[in-house]
């Protein structure tokens, strides 16, 4: 097996479960962990505490704490920083624009002059605006800079969609799009159970019957349900960048919801936002356009806006620097 060479910016709750899920997946073999200086001697215990797995891991993984400067062989770099207190007692994903407009600002030139030219892939919040923020600023080919976006918020779709109609999430298509936050919506239009459309199956039988709505709702805060009860999340957001890891590694090509720049797809351009595309090898192939309901493309649009609006904000915040 040719090496996977991965970098991890930020080794806090979420950082460290990328670190462990990819060695645990067996998706990369060579990692370089970065963080800013006061977090260092938690990410040498999440060096060790990986290195003491390697007797159980399927196959033998190299893990050393670096600088951004160590970055630059990277074949692809998760950014995880943040600082998930800031969320307690509020309700908004913005609460972390300021300090991680911060981080980035202070580590990007320093990882373009490395020489990286890899992918990235963010999962910071404001992960629409961070996004747009790293792929600006490293000025690296188009489509290599993406986000993990409305993935996590389209598996959370999809758990209770199985949960409402018996079907395994596998074989049911459904994205949530739009602002990984709390403007997200669903295209319900797009919904299918291995090509049998909702609006079909609501037809032939109750299960497929229920408050679209509430269900939309309850996937768009699918993550203070979890957040509430142990101020972090961790499992489902590292599988989330796992997946999009284990796809570009292996160009395989897959349709899956991120955060990419839209240039006119679906009539809005200068943002990143989350919809399905294509990933490859060389990041975001093909951005997906869904063919959205009227009301659908409206509520994207008004969704789209408001990202906007916090790119507005967040160059205040970078100005200010
Ligand atoms: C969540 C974080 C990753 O939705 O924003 O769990």
């Amino acid at each position: 097996m040719s090496s996977l060479k991965i970098g991890i910016i930020g080794v806090g709750h979420v950082g460290a479960h990328v670190l462990y899920t990819l060695a645990l997946q067996g998706l990369g073999d060579d990692f370089v962990i970065a963080d800013l200086e006061e977090n260092l001697p938690k990410a040498r215990a999440e060096r060790q505490d990986v290195l003491d797995s390697t007797e159980f891991l399927s196959h033998p993984v190299r893990v050393e704490v670096g600088q951004i400067e160590d970055l630059g062989d990277r074949d692809i770099i998760v950014n995880a920083v943040g600082n998930i207190a800031m969320l307690k007692g509020t309700h908004t994903r913005l609460t972390e624009m300021e300090f991680n407009v911060r981080a980035v600002a202070s580590y990007a030139e320093r990882l373009k002059k490395s020489g990286f030219k890899g992918i990235l892939i963010n999962i910071s919040n404001p992960c629409d605006v961070i996004t747009k923020w790293l792929n600006d600023l490293l000025e690296l080919p188009k489509g290599h800079v993406f986000g993990t976006g409305t993935g996590l918020d389209t598996a959370r779709l999809k758990i209770r969609l199985q949960q409402q109609t018996g079907i395994d999430a596998k074989s049911i298509s459904a994205y949530m799009i739009g602002e990984h936050g709390n403007e997200q919506i669903s295209a319900w239009s797009a919904v299918n159970f291995n090509g049998i459309p909702l609006s079909v199956k609501a037809q032939q039988d109750p299960r497929f019957r229920f408050d679209l709505n509430e269900m939309e709702k309850s996937a768009r805060e699918g993550g203070w349900t979890t957040f509430n009860g142990k101020f972090c999340t961790e499992y489902a957001i590292a599988l989330t960048a796992a997946r999009l890891v284990d796809i570009v590694s292996n160009d395989k090509h897959s349709i899956v919801p991120v955060s990419c720049e839209l240039d006119g797809q679906y009539g809005e351009s200068g943002l990143f936002a989350g919809v399905p595309a294509v990933i490859g090898r060389n990041g975001v192939e093909e951005v997906i356009e869904l063919s959205l309901t009227g009301e659908e493309k409206e509520r994207f649009h008004q969704c789209c806006e408001g990202i906007r609006a916090n790119i507005a904000e967040s160059k205040k915040i970078f100005a200010a620097l």
